[in-house]
């Protein structure tokens, strides 16, 4: 089963085409990050713009390359939410044309359970039940799966989402946008000097990442870390606040998902989302875990669309078709 994928929630225009849920016959990905690096975030209203500019050669260079015609294809999956309305709109709308012209069948999917299922790409052994942790720019939940589509959150942010937290970071330290790359980038010249707390909300699968942030914020308006680029001084470095940062993060991500994981008594645990591409949390999260850990190649863990189609053939599985009338639901949460 061929199913075209299409992914327009953030600031990724994205189409793919995926065999069966596990093989990838094209992944493209036009990005505008370079457009929102000027203002220094996501601009909702130049997203959307984009959006409609980049979607029809993003389709046609996604078939040409994936060697489809319409005809090859048997089903459409979109995602519908959490994420801009405005850029939700374009996908959506894009994938129900097809749909109607082509007369295929149409599936919406959540953008989170999308991310999800970057770990079946590839045909990796998934094995239920499973404990995931989706760590992006909005949201950083753990999830428990005893199925296909059966989610159940067992905790999430109740401030900062981990990505955000990074992006927050790299702003306070002076460093680009998005956060994360940048902060990973600079912590490999660093060492993780700076004494930052971690909340671990003793008896909730919660997270919490403003305290950590404000931690760095007042060190940094204090003038007990030094930001030039010419580091000479006997404070610790730009490099080394951002290694702290990471560290931190990295520290509560890890502790708090093996403890879930061996309370809920699962076989994997798998990672998903954007901050699933830093290099450090993929590390601690494999050496400290004693249940076997699943993540994405680094592609598959930032925004895409062979995720949505490889969620999207799970749902023709189980019979969720959409019709027509499928809208965009900005505020989608998962289970
Ligand atoms: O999943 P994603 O591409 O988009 C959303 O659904 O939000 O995640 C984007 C987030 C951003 O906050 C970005 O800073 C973060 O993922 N991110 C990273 C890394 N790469 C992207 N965070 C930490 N380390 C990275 N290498
Ligand atoms: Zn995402």
């Amino acid at each position: 089963m061929k199913i075209l994928g299409i992914e327009t929630s953030c600031d990724e225009t994205a189409a793919a085409v995926v065999e069966d849920g596990v093989r990838i016959l094209s992944n493209q990905i036009a990005s505008q990050v370079e457009i929102h690096a000027r203002y220094g975030g996501i601009v909702p209203e130049v997203a959307s713009r984009q959006h409609i500019l980049a979607i029809i050669p993003i389709l046609k260079q996604t078939m040409a390359e994936a060697r489809v015609t319409w005809d090859d294809l048997d089903g459409m999956a979109v995602t519908v939410g959490p994420g801009l309305a405005g850029s939700l709109l374009v996908g959506v709308n894009a994938a129900k044309a097809i749909a109607l012209a082509r007369g295929l069948p149409l599936t919406g999917v959540n953008h989170l359970e999308g991310h999800i299922y970057a770990n079946w790409l590839g045909n990796h052994s998934v094995d239920f039940p499973l404990v995931c942790l989706i760590v992006s720019g909005g949201h950083s939940d753990l999830v428990l799966m005893r199925g296909h589509g059966d989610y159940v959150v067992l905790g999430r942010t109740r401030d900062d989402a981990a990505g955000e937290a990074f992006d927050k970071a790299a702003r306070i330290l002076g460093l680009g946008y998005p956060g994360g790359p940048a902060i990973e980038q600079a912590a490999r010249s660093g060492a993780a000097s700076l004494k930052l707390p971690r909340a671990w909300l003793k008896g909730s699968s919660d997270f919490s990442f403003s305290g950590v942030k404000t931690a760095l914020l007042r060190l940094v308006e204090g003038g007990k870390v030094s930001l030039s680029a010419s580091h000479s001084s006997e404070l610790p470095s730009q490099a080394d606040a951002a290694a702290s940062f990471q560290e931190a993060v990295v520290d509560i991500l890890v502790t708090k998902t093996v403890a879930v994981a061996k309370e809920q008594r699962v076989r994997q645990i798998l990672l998903a989302g954007g901050v699933a591409s830093n290099e450090l949390l993929r590390k601690h999260l494999v050496e400290n875990s004693p249940i076997p850990v699943l993540i994405p190649e680094l592609v598959l863990c930032t925004d895409n669309a062979a995720m949505i189609a490889a969620c999207g053939y799970y749902h023709f599985q189980a019979g969720k078709i959409d019709g027509l009338n499928l809208d965009v639901v900005p505020s989608l949460r998962l289970g």
